[in-house]
């Protein structure tokens, strides 16, 4: 029986110009270049120019992946933006990315799972491309997390950077085998309950500001590895793949220790990686589509590939999503 297909159309992403080092770092906290390589594999990361926003990022990315696809903003009719960093408390960033594509019809809206955001948001986009209910979407990851660090806080401000990457998605009827292109299999986890280990110590409800990241590193490493390995098994045994056949893993980039150990776990040959970690930075929501442009561009990715992306971020959230490129 055939069935519809999220099948991605076009990918692009965007980074702001200014680089910050390690080395610069060192000069703004009691830290070394030693110590972030070492523990983190993060060399550089970007940072948005002042009064360059999340929609700008998101705008540039979303430009890219639509010219890359061929396609216009009359060819979508929704945007679907992940960020913890909005332009404003509301409208919703994927609003005023929609004004700015000079689209005006069909539906924007943010979703907020922090950094396991651009999984959520393709899991959200496929189902409604599954139900009829779109024929083309703009499925985007920007954040300025630089605005919300704590710049004298050592164990946080080294970690992030800024960034958007984004895809347009489009139906496409499949045989409904494992072997389809597209969308293959997501699977969305939350648990509340870790809330203190990583969160922002302001918003509009609670302190009536912005407010600073706040993390307990340590705590959030040893949750993420057995989070994400466990929604990475969800969608092996869903679709009956092995590690083995996964051409491409495709990671929310938060720390290369917890790459290679996820790799490790689940049985994936570490150059299957794609690691971008040294050169951006965790850039939450950013980070997996930022990866994938990055692996598409230098030809690494072809059609036909079976790709794995997973994401753990505050929340917590986590989870996995399985596609054939
Ligand atoms: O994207 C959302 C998900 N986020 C993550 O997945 C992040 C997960 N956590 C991590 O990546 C790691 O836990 C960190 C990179 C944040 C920290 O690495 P760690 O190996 O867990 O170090 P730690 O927090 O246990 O700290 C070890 C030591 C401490 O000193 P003492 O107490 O042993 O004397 C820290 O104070 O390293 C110290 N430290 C630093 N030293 C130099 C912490 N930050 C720094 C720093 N430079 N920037």
């Amino acid at each position: 029986m055939s069935v519809i297909r999220s099948v991605v159309a076009g990918c692009g992403s965007y980074l702001p110009e200014k680089v910050l080092t390690n080395a610069d770092l060192a000069k703004m906290v009691d830290t070394s270049d030693e110590w972030i390589v070492e523990r983190t594999g993060i060399e550089r990361r970007h940072i948005a120019a002042e009064g360059e926003l999340t929609s700008d990022l998101g705008r540039h990315a979303a430009e890219r992946a639509l010219a890359d696809a061929g396609m216009g903003v009359d060819d979508i009719d929704l945007i679907v933006l992940a960020t913890a960093t909005p332009d404003n408390t509301f409208p919703a960033t994927a609003t005023t990315v929609q004004a700015q594509l000079g689209m005006y019809h069909g539906a924007a809206f943010d979703v907020q799972a922090v950094c396991s955001g651009f999984v959520y948001a393709m899991s959200v986009a496929n189902n409604f491309i599954a139900m009829g209910q779109s024929k083309g979407a703009l499925v985007i990851g920007a954040e300025t997390f630089s605005r919300i660090l704590d710049w004298e806080d050592r164990g946080t401000c080294v970690l992030f950077g800024d960034g958007a990457g984004a895809v347009v998605l489009r139906p496409e009827e499949q045989p409904g085998t494992r072997e389809d292109r597209g969308m293959l299999t997501a699977h969305l986890h939350s648990d509340g309950r870790y809330k203190e280990k990583l969160y922002v110590d302001g918003g509009p409800s609670s302190t009536g500001t912005v407010g600073h990241l706040r993390m307990e590193g340590r705590e959030v490493f040893r949750h993420a590895v057995v989070n994400i390995s466990g929604a990475i098994q969800e969608a092996l045994d869903e679709t009956g793949y092995s590690a083995a056949e996964i051409d491409w893993f495709i990671p929310h980039q938060a720390n290369k220790r917890i790459l290679d150990a996820t790799a490790k776990r689940i049985g994936l040959a570490p150059e299957k990686i794609i690691m971008t970690v040294a050169e951006h930075g965790n850039t939450s929501a950013a980070s997996v589509p930022l990866a994938l442009d990055v692996a598409l561009k230098d030809g690494r990715i072809k059609r036909g590939d079976l790709l794995l992306l997973e994401a753990m971020g505050g929340g917590f959230t986590w989870g996995s999503a399985l596609l054939r490129w």
